[in-house]
């Protein structure tokens, strides 16, 4: 996975914010958008967000 992709235009989040929010403690779509801000702008990126969230902590876990 490409880490410095950005992942939310709006907020301009890439996908190791998202896994840094992970492994910082975020367990749910919810803590990842208090941490990051990413999704709670337009919305459009919402569902590769979560798809993210889950795939980080998924991997912690493992
Ligand atoms: S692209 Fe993420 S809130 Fe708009």
């Amino acid at each position: 996975m490409d880490l410095e992709k950005v992942v939310c235009y709006c907020q301009n989040v890439t996908n190791g914010m998202i896994k840094e929010a992970v492994d910082g403690g975020a367990v749910t779509l919810e803590d990842v958008q208090a941490a990051t801000g990413a999704g709670t702008v337009c919305g459009g990126c919402l569902e590769n967000v979560r798809r993210l969230v889950d795939q980080f902590v998924s991997e912690r876990q493992a």
